[in-house]
């Protein structure tokens, strides 16, 4: 007799720490599931755009000053309150404190803007990204989506998706082209992943 695996619903918190399109793509696409519900955006700027689309979603958005995500305490009593059960990174800039990484084994996961292990680590956020690729003369770019660990893009990769850098293409062209794979994988990801 096969036995049916019984999928508990779960709470997922995404990090944000800029204007949050990201965030707001899940958060639509998930709408309305059953299986993966999305009640906290934790951010770590009062001025990020992400509250504004939390606001229009009717999501519950915080934010926690940097020196919280040092120890990590505060910031795990907040999950531990909403129930979180896995973490997505969408345009966090923090590095993830030890304690969230091992209180979330294998439940935080991250999106990068580029193809790792190429254009990651410290500093290697959203436009300095594309920057560095047109830099180096890239003929592509893409998505990583990855487990996150103790170093900045370090961790295990799950997905990677391509899409072609043009000699003509500007730094905004590039950050257009790797966008639009964000918002059509990195939700089928998670669906994947935590699902
Ligand atoms: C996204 O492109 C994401 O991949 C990148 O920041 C952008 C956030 O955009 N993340 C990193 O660079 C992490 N190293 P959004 O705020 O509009 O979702």
């Amino acid at each position: 007799m096969s036995k049916k695996r019984i999928k508990m619903p779960k709470n997922i918190a995404i990090f944000a720490s800029g204007s949050g399109s990201n965030a707001e793509n899940i958060i639509q696409y998930f709408q309305n599931s059953d299986l993966l519900h999305f009640p906290l955006i934790v951010s770590n700027r009062a001025n990020a755009y992400v509250h504004e689309r939390a606001k229009k979603l009717n999501i519950k958005s915080i934010t926690l000053p940097k020196s919280d995500f040092e120890t990590g305490e505060a910031v795990l009593n907040v999950l531990r309150k909403y129930n979180i059960n896995a973490i997505v990174l969408a345009g966090f800039l923090l590095k993830v404190p030890e304690l969230l990484i091992s209180a979330f084994p294998d439940k935080i996961i991250n999106i990068h803007p580029a193809l790792l292990p190429k254009f990651g680590g410290k500093g290697m956020y959203g436009s300095y990204v594309h920057r560095a690729v047109k830099a180096a003369g890239e003929t592509e770019s893409g998505i990583t989506i990855h487990y996150v660990n103790r170093n900045y893009d370090e961790g295990n990769i799950i997905f990677q998706a391509k899409c072609t850098v043009e000699p003509t293409d500007t730094e905004d062209d590039i950050a257009q082209k790797v966008h639009k794979l964000e918002y059509e994988y990195f939700p089928k990801v998670i669906e994947e992943v935590f699902g």
